[in-house]
């Protein structure tokens, strides 16, 4: 249900959305021309605003625009393009099959409230078990250059851009190492912060129960432990407003 739900649904509004606004291209007709540019843009445009209409993910309003022309013009685009547009999301979004986790980032927000936690905690060593573009690990070793802060990412391409933003930060206590968050030894960090998805929660925590030091703090942006209530729950003020799950071990 929640596959249909998550997979289905947004492809129903497109279509639905699209389908309105091409009947009442077909209605116009006798005035403009359908399948030219500007009306393909225009059609694209319309649907776009009904499904900002309907609340849709901002993602889902770039589809609905570009639709129109993707299916009148998609044999103009060579078929190798194709194949290494596919490759490159091949390469960011590595583990969202595999993993179940896909690539979205921290705020600035959120990465200001996890700088605070860490300085009140006295935290020495940080990491961040998938650590994207390396904006968390960035940013709390610049605010806090005494703490040695770690990011471990499995994504190629996510691991050379993100290596590439460290280098040229020249933070000497940041570091991304191309490492499975499964194979971290959590042991070695004060605070362990994850961003993943709802998928490998219970798993993760599990292993943090085992690896990780009394005392030493566990923090999931937005996901929970399921059947374990976190021991303080800060709320970033934030639009997203998100919540950063502690967990003391
Ligand atoms: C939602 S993003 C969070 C990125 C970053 N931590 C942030 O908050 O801005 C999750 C990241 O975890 C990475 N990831 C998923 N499974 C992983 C694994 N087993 N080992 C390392 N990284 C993983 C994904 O590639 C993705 O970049």
């Amino acid at each position: 249900m929640s596959v249909l739900r998550n997979q289905l649904l947004p492809w129903i509004k497109v279509l639905a959305c699209q389908a309105l606004v091409l009947v009442a291209v077909l209605f116009l007709s006798r005035w403009i021309t359908p399948g030219t540019l500007p009306v393909l843009l225009g059609q694209g445009a319309a649907a776009a605003g009904l499904g900002f209409l309907l609340r849709m993910p901002r993602i889902w309003l770039v589809v609905q625009f570009l639709l129109p022309v993707a299916v009148v013009y998609g044999d103009a685009v060579p078929a190798w393009a194709y194949l290494v547009a596919f490759v490159l999301c091949a390469l960011v979004y590595w583990n969202s099959a595999s993993e179940q986790v896909p690539l979205y980032l921290t705020n600035r927000r959120t990465w200001q409230a996890l700088a605070d936690l860490v300085a009140a905690s006295g935290a020495k060593s940080v990491v961040d078990l998938g650590s994207g573009m390396g904006g968390v690990v960035t940013f709390l070793a610049r605010a806090q250059p005494g703490v040695e802060v770690s990011g471990l990412e499995t994504a190629p391409l996510v691991v050379a851009a993100s290596k590439l933003r460290i280098a040229l930060s020249r933070l000497p206590n940041a570091r991304i190492v191309y490492r499975s968050l499964w194979e971290a030894e959590l042991g070695n960090y004060d605070v362990v912060y994850c961003f993943l998805s709802p998928v490998p929660m219970a798993r993760l925590f599990e292993k943090a129960r085992h690896e990780m030091r009394p005392g030493t703090l566990f923090v999931s942006n937005s996901f929970t432990v399921p059947g374990r209530a976190a021991d303080r729950i800060l709320d970033v003020d934030d639009g997203r407003r998100t919540q950063l799950h502690i967990y003391t071990l």
